[in-house]
């Protein structure tokens, strides 16, 4: 459905949105930088020295770390301030999301999928994982799921408008610079990953995994018009927005409701899959049961390639990795530390792609650093 005028052009928080929501970015980047560094300083300067005259030595992972920075000052009000920042970020985009639901729920009713561009297939059986499925991540309200009485365009829409100030707020700027909400630039990023790895490739059909609200795989399909994208997420509220964001922007890509583990495709029917931020937010026990099923899904010469946080414990100080605990345990992210401790090229080789395919490396994007992993598939 082309219409118009897009969803997307529509997606403008107003006046008074716009400046609350610039006052929770401004709140979070402070907190993120110059409070952060503010706390790695005090460290040195003043929590390591005293540990080490008491212990013999400084310490050696989070969990010392951490009995340190519990009782000191400025990190508990750190951490207030990031609680709170996290509550003020939700709260001012759903403002937006809410005034804008109506028209978002008229563009999904008209949608015909006898005329639609692409498929929307959702498994009302499927069983979505615990803890996955009762977690509220980032402590979104309702989580991916839903909340009980909560409309489910909300999920999507509310994940998209909140992204884009919660990444510049870390100090993660796309490729193109861009930061509104919807801008696949994420999406271009990763095409560059590849691009840089396999500049021969240019795949027939190409898979996003755990696409979520489905602004990365806008950019797939722009990169290779003639290939049959698909996104595949656990969550159908995220799909049902992706579904009609695509319609909506007139991309034809598919989606379908499935867990990666088992996503229901034949073997060999893709010559790329990517995914972006899928596999710190979700069980780090089913990562090789994943990574085996992108391996069955590739055809030969195919390409599996994952973006993800890049906050392995071995690049770290320690008071990043306090601070990173610090997310984990009160700002839903139950999964990411789970994950940070993984070995990507181990996961990789259990799951049987050749160890000379392999790849897991860290690439720049803005001030910050992502971890790039996954590998060939020679045959
Ligand atoms: C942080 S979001 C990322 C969404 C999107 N890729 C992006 O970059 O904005 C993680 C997504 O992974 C999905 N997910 C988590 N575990 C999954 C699994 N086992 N199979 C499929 N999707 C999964 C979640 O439902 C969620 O939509």
């Amino acid at each position: 459905m082309q219409t118009e005028k897009t969803f997307s052009s529509l997606y403008r928080p107003n006046q008074d949105e716009g400046a609350r929501q610039s006052f929770v970015g401004a709140l979070k980047a402070q907190l993120n930088g110059p409070v952060e560094r503010r706390l790695a300083e005090r460290y040195e300067t003043i929590l390591k020295p005293d540990y080490e005259q008491r212990h013999g030595q400084a310490p050696q992972d989070r969990w010392e770390g951490l009995t340190l920075f519990a009782k000191d000052p400025l990190y508990r009000l750190w951490g207030a301030a990031q609680f709170q920042s996290q509550h003020l970020m939700w709260e001012s985009v759903e403002e937006t999301c809410q005034r804008l639901l109506p028209e978002l729920e008229r563009r999904y009713q008209a949608l015909n999928p006898e005329t639609c561009l692409g498929r929307l297939e959702l498994d009302p059986d499927l069983k979505v994982p615990e803890p996955i499925a009762s977690v509220e991540i980032h402590r979104q309200p309702g989580g991916y799921f839903g909340a009980s009485g909560q409309h489910e365009l909300m999920t999507g829409l509310t994940y998209f408008g909140a992204l884009e100030l919660y990444r510049s707020a870390k100090g993660v700027l796309n490729d193109a610079g861009n930061t509104s909400a919807g801008d696949a630039g994420m999406g271009r990023y990763i095409l560059g990953a590849v691009g840089r790895r396999f500049p021969d490739l240019e795949p027939k059909a190409v898979l996003d995994l755990g696409c979520g609200p489905g602004t990365d795989a806008v950019a797939y399909r722009q990169r290779f018009p003639e290939a049959e994208v698909w996104g595949l997420d656990l969550s159908a509220p995220m799909l049902k927005f992706a579904h009609i964001w695509a319609e909506d922007g007139g991309h034809r890509i598919n989606y379908r409701q499935a867990d990666a583990r088992r996503t229901g495709f034949d073997a060999g029917s893709f010559d790329l899959i990517v995914s972006d931020i899928m596999f710190h937010e979700t069980r780090h026990d089913i990562v090789p049961d994943i990574m085996r099923e992108a391996r069955r899904l590739l055809r030969p010469g195919g390409v599996f390639l994952n973006v993800d946080v890049p906050y392995q414990a071995k690049r770290l100080d320690i008071p990043e990795q306090v601070t990173n605990h610090w997310q984990v345990a009160n700002n839903g992210e139950p999964f990411w530390t789970g994950f940070a401790d993984l070995d990507m090229r181990e996961q990789l080789s259990l799951a049987g792609f050749a160890e000379d395919e392999i790849f897991a490396d860290y690439d720049p994007l803005g001030q910050r650093h992502t971890l790039v992993f996954g590998a060939g598939k020679r045959s």
